[in-house]
């Protein structure tokens, strides 16, 4: 009933000092994406890492990269981040002016296209753009920091979204982005999630291969509350 999700582990939980070994290892181990967040210390209270890391990562991974911008604005950045070698590109409603012509841009650059949703932003606000989306994230803790823990009042929004992904009749990844672990991947999966962030999860994790295993077999695990 619930395929296997992808796996998107997030590069904000790796070794910042061996960040080219870290990349090899987790597709070794059998991650599908790589999820690299963006911050600007403004759109959210802390810095990551920009376009010039991600192009030199490229070289040491065929891993579509899946590129979370919380930088605002995200509109002068778009075309750096394609060009370092972004293959996803999604952005925050709130990151602003104007979402629209944002996924316009990500479009046009040839790249696949996302929105973000945070916890308190409702499913209305993409309502109006579902048409250029390719990706839709949920928020399962406030953006800014790995390792914290999982909001469990958003398992309601996933099914909406689920629910408004399936009207479409289009192919839209349903993606969970925070606090992702053995233990909250099966909500996410019965919600009708199809792929899952895991930071602290899988980089936290002595054996990344098990880590992405136990991710990847949560659909076939009891909820527990
Ligand atoms: C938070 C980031 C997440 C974060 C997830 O702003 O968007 O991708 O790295 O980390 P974990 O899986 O540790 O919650
Ligand atoms: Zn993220």
């Amino acid at each position: 009933m619930h395929p296997t999700p992808r796996i998107s582990p997030s590069l904000l939980a790796a070794d910042f000092s061996r960040l080219a070994e870290e990349v090899r290892a987790v597709e070794a181990a059998g991650a599908d994406w790589l999820h690299l967040d963006i911050m600007d210390g403004h759109f959210v209270p802390n810095i990551s890492f920009g376009p010039g890391l991600i192009k030199a990562l490229r070289q040491h991974t065929k891993m579509p990269f899946d590129v979370h911008l919380m930088i605002a604005p995200a509109e002068p950045y778009l075309e750096a981040f394609a060009q370092a070698g972004a293959d996803i590109i999604s952005v925050h409603p709130e990151a602003g002016p104007h979402l629209h012509r944002s996924l316009q841009t990500i479009r046009a650059l040839g790249k696949k296209c996302g929105v973000v949703l945070n916890p308190a932003t409702p499913v209305s606000s993409i309502e109006n753009v579902l048409d250029l989306v390719d990706l839709i994230m949920v928020m399962t803790v406030n953006p800014g920091f790995g390792g914290q823990s999982f909001i469990m009042s958003q398992l309601p929004k996933i099914a909406a979204l689920r629910r408004m992904i399936d009207a479409t009749g289009r192919d839209i990844a349903l993606e969970i982005d925070g606090g992702v672990t053995a233990a909250t991947a099966p909500h996410c999966l019965v919600a009708g999630a199809d792929t899952l962030v895991a930071g602290t999860a899988v980089f936290g994790a002595g054996d990344y291969a098990s880590a992405i295993a136990t991710l990847k077999q949560a659909g076939k695990t009891p909820c527990q509350t």
